[in-house]
């Protein structure tokens, strides 16, 4: 199906050819301006300027062209020369019990569905999460869904940072601690202990004490640098303890993200390319791409017409290691040789945005991959109220455990204030507030242009009204609520009749959903779904104010508005999925 605008649009557009016009000038759009007919389109005066005509005499003939046309009920000139269209009643109506037919409320699918690898969350290992990980997964996960969503073929990667200096730096603080284990034993060559020596608590507590150590003390330092040679070099006691230290990780990692309801198709980190770094690097010396500067071989990238100075990618250090940015490079390797995505999306903060630059160019002039395919999806940090970095209260990093803990604290006194849940099992209390925290903590995020900055707030994020996660999760409730009711007196689901003007509005945004979801996955920018739901939500609670579905005057109109009613939840719980948000059935 296409919505309202398109079938306006081709309407339009044939009256432009009509004219011996391109088509193009009949783009339809929602009109911005409140009170207005809710369609426009602007062409006109482009088109009048190419043709050398007045544009107020143009509009003019469009709207001879269209005076009977049936899609159109009303068609005005304005201003110098803007058209304001009212869609017909029956394209209305046929519209509306088309977009309540349909499973997906409207949402179309891409004509030419892509591999897009999305590479996000993107912890370290051992060390704990902070809040750029969590935007980054909150950020990553909506987008995987939603690409999946309008057709995409989509694999999605942790990437998880588990190949620099903290993997040294833990090694030696464990030979402090346990200098006995076999893994120190340089003679030593196997069979490995399969049992992991250290547990999520140990490596909790050894990184930070590893990480300050080494801080204060510079042969603490030289001992972790050389232990990361070393096992970038092969080691094989030390490569063995790296894979305990990735497992027993990755273990209290999926605990986490399962917590926060984020999945992953893959859980690869930035060790599993190390075999692939040799031959790479071998290669682009051969290919000439390379450089020896200072001691260390690099890929010049900065190109003529840079306004700040790009500088070279480092692929060996001067010390023999190999960095992150070539972690990035092999791993595009891998992904081409095992995925063969066309697109990469990298879901990072704003901070990496050179070295993102500097990976995507070298990417380009090795001819690993187009660099157009390669996409930094950048995001802003989340400050405190003190406009600083966000810590947690006792001004450390945060855990995610932490935090969700706070805002489920949070929705759970939400609840209480308004009077909700309050019959309940503590049981189903608690899974509401699960969710309403959940809903806080993700819409908070994603309302936002994902590149400005956002003070974390629980006590706003958490508010039952205005632009918040829980104030979307209310309206689905009582969509629901209103539904068990009406059924409850046998009322059903009937012809969709757009009669009142509430009833209008809701229709046309209704169908509005599609244009949404396609910016939103397009532009990589989630917030423009936010901006729908939201809206949807707020044009339900006119619609229901108004146009009352249990006492409606006849049973047309009872079954028309518990359509519409049924079809305002689908396309509400569907995008709110796609933004990872989950919906209580009552609350
Ligand atoms: N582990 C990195 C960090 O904590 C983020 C990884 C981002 N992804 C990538 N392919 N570089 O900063």
């Amino acid at each position: 199906m296409s919505a309202i605008h398109q079938q306006l649009s081709e309407a339009v557009g044939n009256a432009f050819a009509a004219l011996s016009l391109s088509a193009e000038f009949g783009l339809v759009s929602r009109s911005s301006r409140d009170g207005a007919a809710p369609f426009q389109c602007n062409g006109c005066m482009a088109a009048a300027k190419s043709a050398k005509s007045n544009p107020r005499e143009l509009a003019a003939r469009i709207a001879t062209e269209l005076k009977e046309h049936p899609l159109i009920a009303s068609l005005e000139v304005a201003g110098p020369g803007f058209l304001n269209i009212t869609p017909a009643p029956g394209l209305m109506a046929s519209q509306a019990n088309a977009l309540s037919a349909d499973v997906r409320t409207g949402a179309s699918r891409v004509g030419d569905p892509k591999k897009i690898i999305i590479d996000f969350g993107g912890p370290n290992v051992a060390k704990p999460m902070h809040v750029g990980h969590l935007r980054s997964s909150v950020i990553g996960d909506a987008l995987q869904r939603l690409l999946r969503f309008v057709g995409h073929d989509v694999v999605s990667d942790i990437h998880l940072g588990d190949w620099g200096l903290q993997m040294g730096q833990l090694i030696t603080e464990l030979q402090i601690e346990q200098p006995d284990l076999v893994y120190f034993d340089a003679d030593f060559d196997g069979p490995w202990p399969i049992g992991s020596p250290v547990d999520i608590d140990d490596l909790s507590r050894m990184y930070p004490a590893a990480s300050l150590a080494c801080k204060s003390d510079p042969d603490r330092m030289d001992i972790a640098r050389k232990a990361t040679a070393e096992l970038q070099a092969g080691r094989a006691g030390y490569r063995a303890l790296l894979d305990h230290f990735i497992a027993v990780s990755i273990a209290a990692l999926k605990v986490d993200f399962g917590n926060l309801g984020v999945h992953f198709d893959l859980w690869k980190g930035e060790a599993a390319v190390d075999p692939l770094i040799k031959p790479m690097v071998e290669k682009f010396k051969a290919d000439g791409v390379t450089e020896m500067s200072q001691g260390a071989l690099i890929i010049r990238v900065a190109e003529e017409g840079d306004k700040k100075e790009l500088p070279p990618l480092i692929l060996i250090s001067g010390a023999g290691a190999a960095l992150y940015a070539t972690t990035d490079l092999a791993t595009i390797l891998d992904r081409v040789e095992n995925i063969d995505p066309d697109i990469i999306l990298y879901v990072v903060d704003l901070g990496q945005a050179s070295h993102f630059e500097q990976v995507f160019r070298a990417a380009g002039k090795t001819g690993l991959f187009a660099q157009d395919g390669l996409e930094h999806i950048k995001f802003g940090t989340v400050n405190g109220k003190d406009g600083k970095r966000f810590r947690t209260r006792s001004g450390g990093v945060m855990r995610l455990s932490d935090l969700l803990g706070q805002a489920n604290e949070a929705a759970m006194s939400r609840l209480s204030e308004a009077g909700l849940a309050a019959g309940m099992e503590a049981e189903e209390k608690a899974e509401i507030a699960r969710m309403i925290g959940l809903a806080a903590i993700k819409f908070a995020d994603l309302r936002n242009v994902r590149t400005t900055n956002y003070v974390f707030d629980i006590e706003r994020f958490t508010e039952f009204e205005g632009k918040t996660g829980p104030y979307l999760l209310y309206a689905a409730v009582r969509m629901k609520s209103m539904l068990r009711k009406a059924k409850a007196t046998g009322i059903g689901a009937g012809k969709i009749i757009p009669k009142a003007e509430a009833e209008k509005t809701l229709v046309l945004m209704l169908d509005h959903f599609d244009h949404a979801l396609k910016g939103a996955a397009n532009k990589r920018h989630p917030h423009i779904l936010c901006e729908h739901l939201y809206e949807l939500a707020q044009t339900f609670s006119k619609f229901y104010a108004s146009c009352p579905v249990l006492s409606a005057e006849s049973n047309e109109i009872q079954a028309s508005r518990f359509n519409l009613v049924q079809t305002s939840l689908r396309q509400l719980e569907t995008g709110l999925e796609l933004l990872g948000i989950e919906t209580p059935e009552r609350m």
